[in-house]
């Protein structure tokens, strides 16, 4: 997704001096091919290629365009109250083995800041969870309880530094933050000045496996290779089949507020919802949460308004300079699927589902996949594999979330309706002479944009997103611009387009 894209832009694309990457013009032949260029795809090319593999990166548009550049940036083993769902929901081993790996992906990214002298506001900070609300006390006392037995240094405090009244919180320490943006293009930079071939504008439309892998773009040229990395966000294929069932994607907001007070250091969730995530970036606060299933939420411009309305509660607001959303990967038990998809496909790896916390999510990924195809292991293989069983509560969730999934693809075979409402001509829904739903957009230069709204991916059919000016679907969580570019994927092909010329009469009718 290009930068300029988006209606709403994030604060670590503000500025970017980004090298650019050719698009994949010759069939190429590598050990691994890494497909997405976000930072889970770089930070896998980085430690295969520091161990000798021969990688390729491949990236749909620009790198780091996706969830990488809208991120808080927070780099935390503290996961909101992970370790005590994870004991609840697979034993006091498990959330161990998770807690290790996220405390070593913190270590690791700060040995590449250092290791490569990247200038991207590092800094070690603590973490908090905090509550509000008696439900959370206990929970919050056994999530500091399990971080001390797994050796992070935490503490249960009854205040935070921010003018916040809090019932307690867990602080973790030596957790740490940074500009996600320039840590990624300063090491897309290294890897290519080492030799790493890195391409964009090469989306990857297809993947097949006659014993090698062969990855076609959409160009039509193939990368083959013994082993695929897909670190896409979304995976584009479904294999396993099924795989599209363990996954639901969420949206939310972001917003950079510049507030008279100093901000006093530190990084903050809450416990409850609605979520209100916190840290500060040079002279701004950025405040973040309002999380929706994508493509159900009714005003999705309303999400803004909710975060600036607890700004102005909480601090003396001079001004909000940006605000942008975010796309994230859940899964059914809130650890992401780290490892082999299936034993059907030997070398096709995944790394996805990070739960909003990608920033360890992505080194852990690196870790566990390099470990894997280098020396077959990996400590913490097991506790992130895409093959593990399901928890409980893991099902249940799995039952609600394809129960919406379900719906909303039959919802697509039903007779369609039009919708309104088209004050300013935007994210209108009409319905033409067979039946199609199409969406139909003024842009700001009067132009009249209309698209089919049946995602080309498994043919949900989309909705409006007025906050970001964006076709979003409800299933999978593909988006696409008002001219039916795409935005998130797992859709690899634009929405279909109808020439104004040849619906004039029903769009005379509609305006
Ligand atoms: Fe899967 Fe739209 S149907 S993303």
């Amino acid at each position: 997704m290009d930068e300029n894209m988006e209606y709403r832009q994030s604060l670590w694309l503000q500025g970017r001096k980004a090298q650019h990457f050719p698009k994949l013009e010759q069939d190429c032949k590598v050990d691994v091919l890494v497909v997405g260029g976000g930072l889970a795809g770089l930070n896998c090319a980085w430690e295969l290629h520091k161990a000798g593999v021969k990688v390729a990166v491949l990236e749909a548009v620009r790198l780091g365009g996706g969830t990488s550049a809208r991120t808080t940036g927070k780099i935390t083993s503290q996961h909101e109250l992970l370790y005590g769902s994870l004991e609840t929901q697979y034993g006091r081993a498990l959330a161990q083995q998770a807690a290790m790996a996220n405390e070593s992906a913190i270590s690791a990214i700060a040995g590449v800041v250092e290791g490569l002298n990247i200038d991207c506001d590092f800094q070690r900070e603590s973490a908090y969870v905090f509550t509000q609300s008696e439900g959370f006390v206990n929970k919050i006392e056994r999530e500091d309880q399990l971080a001390q037995e797994f050796g992070i240094r935490s503490a249960l405090v009854q205040e935070i530094p921010l003018p916040l009244p809090v019932l307690t919180a867990v602080r973790f320490e030596n957790q740490a933050q940074f500009h996600p943006i320039r840590y990624m293009d300063a090491l897309a930079a290294e890897l290519a000045r080492q030799g790493v071939q890195i391409y964009e504008h090469s989306r990857a439309v297809a993947l097949d496996w006659d014993g090698r892998y062969t990855v076609t773009t959409e160009g039509g040229k193939k990368a083959v290779a013994e082993r695929v990395i897909l670190a896409t966000h979304y995976p584009f294929v479904n294999k396993p089949a099924l795989f599209f069932t363990r996954l639901y994607v969420e949206r939310s907001y972001l917003m950079a507020v510049k507030m008279k007070e100093p901000f006093p250091g530190g990084m903050y969730i809450n416990a409850e919802e609605p979520v209100r995530s916190l840290r500060g970036a040079g002279d701004l606060l950025l405040v973040g949460g309002e999380n929706h299933r994508t493509g159900q939420a009714v005003d999705t411009e309303a999400r803004y308004g909710a975060l600036e309305e607890f700004a102005r509660t909480n601090f003396t607001v001079q001004d909000i300079p940006l605000r942008w959303s975010a796309e994230d990967c859940m899964t059914m038990d809130g650890l992401p699927y780290i490892g082999e998809f299936s034993p059907e496909y030997p070398g096709l790896y995944v790394a996805t589902g990070f739960n909003k916390w990608g920033m360890t999510g992505t080194m852990v990924s690196a870790l566990v996949l390099s470990g894997l195809i280098i020396r077959g292991e990996n400590d913490w293989a097991d506790a992130f594999s895409p093959a593990r069983g399901s928890s409980a509560s893991a099902i249940g969730t799995f039952i609600v979330e394809n129960t919406i999934t379900g719906v909303e693809l039959v919802k697509g075979k039903l007779p369609a309706k039009e919708e309104g409402p088209a004050a300013d001509d935007m994210g209108r829904v009409i319905v033409d002479e067979n039946g199609k739903r199409l969406g139909v957009c003024r842009d700001e230069q009067g132009k009249l944009h209309v698209v089919d709204l049946t995602c080309p991916h498994m043919g949900c059919e989309l909705q409006w997103n007025r906050a970001e000016r964006s076709w979003d679907c409800p299933c999978h969580g593909s988006r696409f611009t008002m001219d039916g570019a795409i935005l998130d994927g797992p859709a690899v092909h634009e929405l279909g387009t109808i020439e104004v010329s040849t619906i004039k009469k029903l769009l005379t009718e509609r305006f």
